[in-house]
């Protein structure tokens, strides 16, 4: 494994760029004004941008009027590594996860498969609610999804497949989790044919009339504990 280390002023420079909104399309960025914010002359200022373009951290378009740069998905991910190690020294070992998506649509499959004794006993009994009969499906954000990813390293709590109906019921996980206060968990049915970039919650409530939600709004999902 290549082990990468940014030097504490370049690291600065990138700050001061995604300040300016650089993570999110390309600024005007001159050496004056940077220098300025951050306390150095234009000529290192100038150098540090040199620096950042080299390691691929920031990308330069230059034009007649200046310079208009960008952060590189490496540069921004550079960005969260050091936000994490800010979220490790103020939340202590607390783990909390927050992740945002959209609500969608989805088949009504989950209904059905809520609606099943086997699976309504032990979510009761493993989660502490009787579940709505039916799912909320929410399309995570690109940032979530990176989130979605370190939930794989908590503990999920297991729910058993079962026979009945002349079938099989496959296993599935839940994860305790809240949205707007009310106690929900996000579903995982091992045999979900869902992409990574969507999550299924189920509650005590159905969610949508509760919170008033419709397809495209917006919803955060509040996974903590000690
Ligand atoms: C608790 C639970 C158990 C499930 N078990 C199965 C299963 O055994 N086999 C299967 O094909 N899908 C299973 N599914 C997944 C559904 O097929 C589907 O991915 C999902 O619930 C889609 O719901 P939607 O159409 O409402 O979006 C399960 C879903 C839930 C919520």
């Amino acid at each position: 494994m290549m082990i990468y280390m940014i030097l504490a002023e370049d690291l600065q420079c990138l700050k001061a760029i995604a300040l300016l909104g650089g993570c999110r399309g390309s600024v005007w960025v001159s050496s004056q004004t940077l220098g300025r914010s951050l306390d150095i002359s234009p000529q290192t200022a100038s150098r540090r941008l040199i620096s950042l373009e080299r390691q691929t951290l920031i990308s330069r378009a230059i034009r007649p009027d200046g310079q208009y740069i960008t952060v590189t998905n490496l540069g921004e991910a550079e960005l969260k590594r050091e936000y994490a190690e800010y979220m490790r020294i103020f939340n202590g070992d607390r783990k909390r996860f927050v992740l945002t998506g959209n609500v969608i649509s989805g088949l009504g499959e989950g209904r059905y498969y809520m609606s099943v004794p086997g699976y309504r006993q032990q979510f009761q009994d493993k989660l502490g609610f009787a579940p709505f009969p039916g799912t909320l499906n929410l399309r995570l954000n690109p940032q979530s999804i990176e989130t979605r990813k370190r939930l794989d390293t908590i503990e999920w709590i297991d729910i058993q497949g079962f026979n009945a109906e002349n079938r099989t019921f496959g296993d599935a996980r839940c994860l305790p989790c809240r949205i707007a206060g009310h106690p929900c968990a996000i579903v995982l049915p091992t045999r979900s044919h869902y992409p990574e970039d969507i999550v299924e919650i189920i509650a005590e409530t159905g969610l949508r009339d509760a919170l008033g939600l419709q397809d495209g709004d917006s919803v955060e999902v509040e996974i903590g504990y000690d």
